[in-house]
């Protein structure tokens, strides 16, 4: 078991497959890209499969989600969840992809045992989308989309950050479309994550805004409190239901007491938070050729320390020195 000294259990982990992405986000990375890790630093899709099997046997991890950087541009990934569905225990997998490419690799991805996805999307128009991503891949993004839940990696879940300026006003255009596609929508508070340090809180679209803006044209009505479990998302049932929509407000609504994560980089460090300062290398340990219970030693230790929470609301906050896209979304 990951137990920490605030009695939190780690169940959910989350496998970052890449750091590097088809997408230039402004809220994550600039123009040029960034210093992407070298291969050699990578795991291999052996010591992936490895750890989560190590996870799931031995520290009761029951949720796997891969994610990046952009982890459909990781060529191994339909190996590596195919044979992670061959664990036993058998964890839950999902994904969390910016879509692109999706459409080629649905029907693979489904038929290899992934369950569901999580698709980043934050407007509805292809040039706002152009000037958001710095790319023209809107349109493949709505294909990917469509391809998921066509094959049936349901429920599809649509991730938006807001931005002031740029799709701000969106919000209740893009929770019709939602509830017209069927897709889950959840609006994402923008987080000082940014490889360029730009964030501010004052430049934030922030849950209070975006709930305000929905309720122009919807109805909410809050959902069981117990219902949300230890899931970031605040849900909302939209004009009395089936169809939700969830609010991610990790900077004005913090959750980090309910926090069921542990997180494994690209290059084998755990983190125990997004925004932990510190990282315990698993990666040593695999080609030192530890034994299985001495890397599952040396994880639940690192969970043990984990903060009981983002220090966000701290003045001494401190950016984690790795953005977004390198620690895993
Ligand atoms: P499900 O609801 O189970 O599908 O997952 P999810 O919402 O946790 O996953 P997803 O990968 O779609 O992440 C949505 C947003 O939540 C992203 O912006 C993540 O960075 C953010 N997020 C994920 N995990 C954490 C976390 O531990 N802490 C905080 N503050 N945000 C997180
Ligand atoms: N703050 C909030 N969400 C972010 N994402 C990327 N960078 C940030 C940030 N700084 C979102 C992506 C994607 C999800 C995994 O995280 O848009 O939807
Ligand atoms: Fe890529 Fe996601 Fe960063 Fe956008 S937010 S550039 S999709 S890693």
């Amino acid at each position: 078991m990951l137990i920490d000294t605030y009695g939190r259990v780690a169940t959910d982990l989350r496998v970052s497959l890449t750091d590097r992405c088809n997408l230039r986000c402004t809220y994550c990375m600039p123009e040029e890209g960034l210093q992407w890790l070298a291969k050699p630093d990578l795991l291999t899709d052996d010591e992936i499969v490895r750890l989560i099997d190590i996870a799931v046997t031995r520290l009761g991890i029951t949720e796997v989600r891969f994610t990046g950087g952009e982890p459909l541009l990781r060529p191994g990934l339909v190996g590596i969840v195919e044979r992670v569905a061959a664990l036993e225990p058998r964890p839950r997998m999902s994904l969390t992809t910016n879509g692109i490419g999706l459409k080629r690799t649905a029907t693979a991805l489904k038929a290899a045992g992934l369950d569901r996805v999580n698709v980043s999307l934050d407007t509805l128009r292809p040039d706002v989308f152009k000037t958001l991503t710095r790319r023209d891949r809107h349109k493949d993004v709505i294909e990917g989309l469509e391809a998921a839940r066509d094959v049936g990696l349901t429920p599809v879940k649509v991730n938006s950050v807001l931005m002031p300026g740029l799709n701000a006003d969106e919000a209740p255009d893009l929770l019709a479309w939602a509830v017209e596609h069927d897709y889950e929508l959840r609006f994402i508070e923008q987080m000082p994550l940014d490889a360029q340090h730009g964030w501010k809180r004052e430049g934030m679209v922030t849950a209070g805004d975006i709930l305000a803006a929905l309720r122009t044209r919807f109805e909410l009505s809050e959902e069981g409190a117990d219902e949300r479990g230890s899931a970031p998302a605040e849900r909302w049932l939209v004009d009395g239901g089936p169809h939700r929509v969830g609010v991610i407000a990790s900077v004005t609504r913090p959750f980090c007491s309910a926090c069921d994560r542990t997180r494994l980089t690209a290059d084998g460090q755990v983190r125990t938070c997004l925004f932990a300062t510190e990282e315990t290398d698993l990666r040593a340990a695999l080609r030192s050729d530890a034994p299985d219970e001495e890397i599952a030693r040396i994880w639940r230790l690192a969970m043990w320390g984990k903060k009981a929470g983002s220090g966000l609301d701290d003045p001494s906050f401190l950016q984690p020195e790795r953005p977004m896209s390198a620690i895993g979304g």
